[in-house]
């Protein structure tokens, strides 16, 4: 596909069928667990459900194309993906870094499933995870991360993992393929929740895996098989009927989400903001210098849980919820899932409503302070 094309009309192409007169413009879902063999034994492109799926297919070239790929495999859900590459890449014996400030269940599966194999499983924070990587076999970096929103100078971390030859994995969950591409800074695979901002309308769970090694991606595909951790292809069809509205709807987060953050900082309820495209937040100039946009979540801190509740109730638009990405703006008390958190921290994440009207809503049901 053209290099210069924009991050919305690369959606809309990645997810575009051939012109065959005749054919539906957007094909429809294969929901089939069984297909009719060949003769010629081996040379089918489908043969059961668990090994591969056309709708697969279509969903995987247009993420790989959105990540700057040579190939992408999806899972069941953002933890299928995640786990599966944790399990191909880090061994019995192996030095495992993973973020001990982002998604909480990333770090629980690696203390109770995979240090028991023998994998050492070191949890840092973002600011610690240079360091770690000195040391490690594998790395997964989240970033930015979720729910504090600072974020791992990828370059560095990079130059790190190579010199070491160990493996680098990022979570790329948050800032989406729109936000930053961790390949092309020079990650060994990216891991992430599709079922956030790509899949977008909070009906689905989905995640994927995209890469260059193709040994890699075969031992991984693998790993699918065999696990059977594989996405069911209504809710594949269902992501590429998103990707394709993706580049309108993350823009419009990334804008309320900027739009929330310069409001909320002066407000007198709010104790902080976190959001890495503030100039003035402390992760924004190693944002910029990677990001190709911020994202759509702003952490704020207010005084404690029930002043959380209160924004949520006296609001008009703000629905409370625990994932993020969708079309609504949500929040989520992230101390309620067991996150190292104050009582009053909550993650916001910016819906795609009119901007004048969500900033307007929130403000309004801060109260006076
Ligand atoms: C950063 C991050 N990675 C991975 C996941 C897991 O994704 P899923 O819920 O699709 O399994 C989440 C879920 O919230 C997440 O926030």
């Amino acid at each position: 596909m053209s290099d210069h094309f924009g991050d919305s009309t690369r959606a809309v192409k990645a997810v575009s069928s051939l012109p065959i007169p005749g054919d539906p413009l957007p094909p429809g879902p294969v929901l089939a667990s069984a297909y009719h063999l060949s003769e010629d034994e081996g040379s089918e492109p489908n043969t059961y459900g668990r090994g591969s799926n056309p709708t697969w297919r279509r969903l995987e070239s247009a993420l790989a194309q959105l990540e700057g790929a040579a190939a992408a495999l999806t899972f069941g859900s953002g933890m299928a993906a995640i786990t599966a590459a944790l399990r191909v890449t880090a061994k019995p014996g192996s030095v495992l870094v993973v973020p001990s400030d982002g998604y909480y269940q990333v770090r629980r599966y690696a203390a109770e499933s995979l240090a028991p194999q023998g994998i050492t499983v070191n949890e840092v924070a973002a600011d610690q995870i240079h360091d770690a990587a000195e040391s490690a076999d594998v790395v997964l970096a989240e970033t930015p991360t979720n729910p504090a929103l600072d974020v791992v100078d990828l370059h560095r971390l990079v130059g790190i993992c190579r010199r070491r030859g160990a493996k680098l994995l990022v979570d790329n969950t948050t800032a989406t393929p729109l936000g930053q591409q961790p390949l092309s800074l020079g990650a060994d695979l990216v891991v992430a929740s599709a079922t956030k901002a790509l899949a977008g309308h909070s009906d689905l769970l989905a995640g994927y895996i995209a890469g260059n090694d193709a040994e890699l991606i075969a031992a991984l595909e693998r790993e699918r098989l065999l696990s059977g951790a594989i996405l069911g292809s209504f809710e594949a069809w269902l992501v590429v009927r998103s990707l394709g509205s993706v580049g309108l709807r993350f823009e419009r987060q990334c804008q309320n989400a900027l739009a929330l953050a310069t409001t909320l900082q002066g407000h007198p309820s709010v104790r902080s903001v976190r959001y890495p495209g503030l100039p003035g937040d402390p992760s924004h100039l190693v944002a910029a210098g990677q990001m190709r946009r911020f994202g759509g979540l702003v952490s704020i801190e207010l005084a404690d849980d029930a002043a959380v509740h209160a924004l949520v109730q006296r609001s008009e638009l703000l629905v409370a919820a625990t994932s993020f990405g969708g079309i609504h703006t949500s929040v989520d008390r992230r101390a309620r899932w067991g996150d190292p958190v104050a009582g009053g921290f909550a993650r916001i994440s910016a819906g795609i409503e009119d901007t004048d009207d969500l900033v307007a809503d929130v403000v309004s049901a801060l109260g006076a302070g």
